[in-house]
């Protein structure tokens, strides 16, 4: 078994949700260098505070799709561990679908032309359950056909084919994990970019209605973001995981309106909601069938969805007052 204590770990997209909370769980599972590599489309400072003060932590504010960026750091850092994070959010989709696209394509892209070529020993990649779209069947396993419905999603579903192909191709020493809905702390509050749970509580905290799109019955599977995590540490220390994509979710689905309503109950709120038309392309249902991740990994979500929601509120209402 692989061990993440005493590597050298490259974390692209770390100054973001699940990279900075990653980041974190490096540090202290031990790792001899946490290096993060983040362009700050949508990561933030704040999210690194606390890693910045360890001597181990170093940050590159730079574009993970270019070759010679990426090169250098590995060269310098003497990296041997990649967890690739980095992304721009679905729905930038919607705005410039191109970017929200090739973003992905092209980070997958420069790592294996790196990896190819020696340059790290093992790349984690981390796909979404968008890649799948809207469930034919559920609970989803892995084998579950990837129809994505955005650009975001596409361009997730095309990295895992070329990083699964190049596994195939090159026996290179790759993992693929692809997390249905994270929620924590730390998710991206503001703007258009916001994800759902740190909006409703900021909508909710400044006097306005929580929105609801459609008719609130499309369903996510949520999964706290330190399961998530401590996922990924896992799918690095077990090599079983290697050529495999593997599905991390809670295997229950929750409705948008169930979700709103324990975001109001936790809030004391009891006015009215505000109904907008549904997203367009927007996913029906999503709901993960996690069997092969407790089977290769030993992994089981342990935040409950309540205990989850409250401690994500319970941060934001510090943060956010
Ligand atoms: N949040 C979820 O619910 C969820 C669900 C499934 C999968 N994922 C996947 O998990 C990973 C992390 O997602 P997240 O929610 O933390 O997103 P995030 O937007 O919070 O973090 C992504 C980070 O990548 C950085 N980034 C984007 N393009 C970059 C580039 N070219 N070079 C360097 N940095 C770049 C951003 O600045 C950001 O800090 C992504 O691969 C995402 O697709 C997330």
């Amino acid at each position: 078994m692989a061990k993440i204590a005493g590597k050298r770990i490259l974390v692209t997209g770390g100054a973001g949700f699940i990279g900075s909370n990653l980041c974190d769980a490096l540090l202290a599972a031990g790792a001899e260098k946490v290096v993060c590599l983040d362009n700050f489309f949508l990561g933030k400072m704040e999210n690194i505070a606390e890693a910045m003060k360890d001597e181990r932590f170093v940050l590159y504010r730079d574009d993970a799709r270019q070759f010679g960026v990426v090169q250098s750091i590995l060269e310098k850092e003497k990296t041997e561990v990649v967890f690739n994070m980095a992304t721009i959010a679905l729905n930038y989709s919607f705005f410039n679908p191109f970017d929200a696209y090739l973003d992905n394509v092209q980070i997958a892209n420069t790592l294996l032309e790196l990896m190819k070529v020696g340059a790290f020993q093992t790349l984690i990649h981390t796909s979404s359950s968008e890649a799948y779209g809207t469930a034919q069947y559920s609970p989803m396993d892995e084998n579950h056909p990837t129809n994505p419905t955005t650009p975001y999603a596409a361009g997730k579903a095309a990295a895992d084919l070329m990083v699964h192909s190049f596994y195939k191709v090159l026996g290179l020493d790759i993992s693929i994990v692809r997390p249905f809905n994270n929620y924590g702390p730390r998710q991206n509050a503001e703007g258009g970019l916001a994800g759902i749970i740190p909006a409703t509580a900021r909508r909710i905290r400044q006097g306005q209605m929580p929105v609801v799109e459609g008719d609130g019955e499309q369903s996510r599977d949520f999964i706290y973001v330190g399961d998530t995590v401590r996922a990924l540490i896992l799918a690095y220390e077990h090599e079983e995981s290697r050529g495999q994509i593997i599905n991390l979710g809670s295997g229950t689905d929750i409705s948008i309106n169930h979700l709103l309503k324990t975001i109001c109950d936790c809030m004391g709120y009891t006015g009215e909601w505000e109904h907008r038309p549904a997203r367009k392309s927007d996913v029906r249902k999503l709901c993960a069938d996690a069997s092969k991740a407790r089977k290769l990994l030993g992994f089981e979500p342990q935040v409950s969805f309540e205990e989850g929601i409250a401690r994500t509120l319970e941060w934001y209402g510090e943060r956010y007052q």
